[in-house]
């Protein structure tokens, strides 16, 4: 039997696509899908556990103070959750419909089929009478919802990623959502606020360097899947807040000129300095939100904050 050859481009078109784009633009920039594999996927959880990462338990709060309320009086049959996240918010959701009454389908959708998979084998098991229906989407370009569910249908968007859209895409996407949405649907979203920029900082900038690590990831996933030859360590992580954006950036910085070899893109060279963008976060308050719903078709129906007003639970409805 002869070797396999090993291709000069290894990477799938969609990724080698992303990298000649990003990498030749002047400030260059990464997708953030490119952070999770696996060890990202850890990475990311243990960012939700960090004490400087407000964000996953100010949601939890957020959601077991209203989801009985706001499930008792929509009822919804359905949850479609947009990136299909942990299971703990997931369920503080799904038991709050059933104690409504009315639990009968969960559509995880994210753009990890085998993420997906496990996601879905767990909820099944926890929730034997449930219908699970995995959907694959990768949510930042055009995507389907499935149709034909029972409605009322509850459209979840937690995590604050709607965030990590810039304002054109964070319209983009909730437009879609609004095109898959009945007159009775409503859809959930978790947003973290503007504040004191030194906290949203400090929150995507831990002490532990977890954050770094996180962003250092990306590389090794394009070294591994794209056959790129990025010096992973050599980059140093820089997160800084943009208060006329109100956004903060995540960055990886070539603290020494370097060129990188990535198959199918080239030499890629790096100055001293330079930095390639990895993610963006953008902070919003009530008014800007209004404005994000509108241009999609969607009203604030309910808007909820904790006692800091740090982040807010959302409940948008179609708007007339
Ligand atoms: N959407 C969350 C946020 O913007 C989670 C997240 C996405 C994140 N990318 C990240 C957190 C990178 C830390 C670092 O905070």
């Amino acid at each position: 039997m002869s070797e396999p050859v090993l291709a000069e481009t290894a990477a799938p078109a969609g990724m080698l696509a992303d990298l000649r784009a990003g990498l030749s633009l002047p400030q260059k920039e990464l997708p953030p899908k490119y952070f999770y594999d696996v060890r990202g996927s850890e990475l990311f959880e243990e960012i939700t556990r960090l004490p400087e990462y407000y964000l996953t338990r100010t949601e939890r709060g957020l959601l077991e103070r209203w989801m009985p309320e706001w499930a008792a009086a929509l009822r919804p049959r359905a949850l479609v959750e947009l990136g299909a996240g942990s299971a703990v918010k997931t369920r503080i959701v799904l038991d709050a419909m059933a104690e409504a009454g009315a639990a009968e389908v969960y559509v995880p959708v994210d753009v990890s089929a085998e993420f997906l998979a496990d996601t879905a084998a767990r909820l099944q098991a926890e929730y034997p009478s449930l219908r699970v229906v995995p959907a694959v989407a990768d949510i930042s370009e055009e995507f389907e919802l499935p149709g034909g569910l029972p409605g009322p249908m509850l459209v979840a968007f937690l995590g604050s990623t709607i965030g990590n859209f810039a304002p054109a895409g964070a319209a983009a996407l909730l437009r879609q959502v609004r095109g898959a949405m009945q007159p009775g649907d409503r859809f959930l979203m978790g947003v973290d606020l503007r504040k004191d920029p030194a906290r949203i900082e400090a929150a995507y900038n831990d002490s532990r360097g977890v954050t770094a690590e996180f962003n250092r990831n990306m590389l090794r996933v394009l070294n591994r899947e794209a056959g790129a030859d990025f010096d992973a360590d050599a980059f140093e992580h820089r997160a800084f807040y943009d208060p006329a954006e109100h956004r903060i950036e995540m960055h990886l910085v070539a603290p020494g000129a370097q060129t990188v070899r990535v198959p199918g893109v080239g030499e890629v060279r790096l100055a001293a300095g330079e930095s390639i963008r990895t993610e963006i976060s953008c902070k919003h308050d009530r008014a800007s939100v209004a404005v994000l719903f509108a241009a999609a078709g969607l009203a604030v129906e309910r808007w909820q904050t904790d006692d800091e007003g740090l982040y807010a639970l959302v409940l948008g409805a179609p708007a007339e």
